[in-house]
């Protein structure tokens, strides 16, 4: 029987993940592909921790050349995240004419484009399905389910770290360190949990896909990132009341003329098709001109699921070799001559519902200095409440729901009103999205 022979670069978690596959299902895999898949070298720098896997002891190496230049290995899968080596590795592995395989969002978000063009010179194949919501083929689905819809949005909980607290803390009223601890423990977070907590694993993951849908090169350092770090307790309370959810969520819109992309906890009420991902689940939703939305939901994170997407584009290029086929579609889903420029929104352009927590002395006429000023900004409100009684001179947590407004003029209000001698704390500003 055919065997495709495969080097891995990376044995953390997901790589073990991934030996662990194709160790256990490798005769079902057999039987879709008619041939066999053989983890032939697999390179890390701790090669005496037991990762739960057994493999043959001519293996395991320290040495990720002897995987790139291996005359017998048809794929190079990386998995040790992060900018370098990675990059090095994955174009070093590209010109030893390998085709390659990454679950590394952030070198992507960053060095994608440099990548996908050594890939496509050669006619290799570039598999990254694993590198956003796990399990989820996401990537697959714009590149060909949805290749002939044009994309409106995507929305997604593309961090199961975050998602795992922010869920903890609304359903079990854990604190965040407790969550955290056991987002890690599971084996969800990055090595860096602040790249999960303050947005930035979501910013990469959305910059790829914004990439995919539109055709556009996407520069990172342009889309607005704020973590969940700044969520309290009193936020999550103040959501339920009002019959919302906060969710860490990676938002691309793209009217036609600009895109919008940034990512942030937003308030989405409970009936959005998203409020109910729970736990380290991910899910997206995307519109477009053929459906109106359609949302993907699953294990966005973890040896096994995210093991999974990487054996899936293992296969798929295993197809490909068989068949005699290079490449069959550019990774980044446009052909690279129609990737064009498409203007981005600065966060001041765009308008949206919001949720306002401020923290005021429970005095006469606070409430109509504070609603003054958002009306002199042209913000109505739509909801309110005041929680608890201060008087002891302490803040008490004054928060609102304002109808759609311009960010530009949220921003100017809330200064103003910050600077108001009755607010005791910096406010805090979440956007709803529906
Ligand atoms: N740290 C990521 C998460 C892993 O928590 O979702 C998957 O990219």
């Amino acid at each position: 029987m055919k065997m495709i022979k495969v080097g891995m670069i990376g044995f953390g978690t997901i790589g073990a993940g991934v030996a662990k596959i194709l160790a256990g299902n490798g005769e079902i895999i057999r039987h879709r592909l008619g041939a066999g898949v053989e983890l032939v070298k697999v390179a890390d720098l701790d090669i005496t921790t037991d990762r739960g896997v057994k493999l043959a002891p001519d293996v395991l190496t320290t040495s990720a050349d002897e995987v790139i230049n291996h005359p017998d290995i048809d794929v190079v899968i990386e998995l040790i995240g992060g900018y370098e080596p990675a990059r090095k590795f994955l174009l070093q592995a590209i010109d030893q004419g390998k085709h390659v395989v990454t679950a590394n969002k952030a070198l992507l978000a960053k060095h994608g484009d440099e990548i996908f063009s050594a890939a496509a010179k050669k006619s290799l194949s570039i598999g990254f399905e694993a590198s956003i919501g796990g399990a989820i083929p996401i990537i697959r689905s714009i590149r060909e389910a949805f290749v002939a819809n044009r994309i409106k949005s995507i929305e997604g909980i593309v961090n199961g770290t975050a998602n795992y607290i922010l869920s903890k803390m609304s359903d079990e009223n854990c604190d965040f360190d407790t969550a955290l601890k056991e987002a890690q423990e599971k084996g969800f977070a990055e090595a860096d949990p602040t790249f999960d907590i303050e947005g930035i694993d979501s910013a990469h993951k959305i910059a790829v896909l914004t990439r995919l849908a539109y055709g556009t090169p996407v520069p990172f350092d342009d889309i607005t990132v704020t973590g969940i770090s700044g969520i309290t307790s009193e936020d999550i309370e103040c959501a339920r009341v009002f019959g919302y959810r906060i969710k860490l969520l990676a938002i691309s819109k793209f009217d036609g003329q600009a895109i919008d992309i940034r990512v942030h906890p937003a308030m989405i009420p409970i009936a959005h098709s998203m409020a109910n991902v729970n736990g380290a689940l991910n899910a997206i939703r995307i519109c477009d001109d053929m459906m109106e939305e359609n949302v993907l939901i699953g294990h966005g994170a973890g040896a096994l699921p995210t093991g999974s997407a990487v054996v899936g584009d293992v296969v798929e290029i295993a197809r490909n070799i068989l068949s005699g086929v290079g490449e069959r579609l550019p990774a980044g889903s446009f052909q690279d001559k129609e990737v064009k420029k498409i203007p981005f929104k600065s966060i001041s352009e765009i308008e949206s519902e919001y949720f306002l927590r401020f923290s005021v002395l429970d005095n006469p006429g606070v409430l109509s200095k504070i609603s003054g000023i958002l009306g002199k900004h042209s913000i109505s409100i739509e909801s309110m409440i005041q929680r608890g009684r201060g008087d002891r001179g302490e803040g008490v947590p004054l928060v609102m729901m304002c109808h759609k407004s311009s960010e530009k003029n949220i921003q100017s209000a809330l200064k103003e009103i910050e600077a108001l001698d009755v607010v005791c704390e910096k406010s805090n500003l979440i956007r709803v999205e529906r």
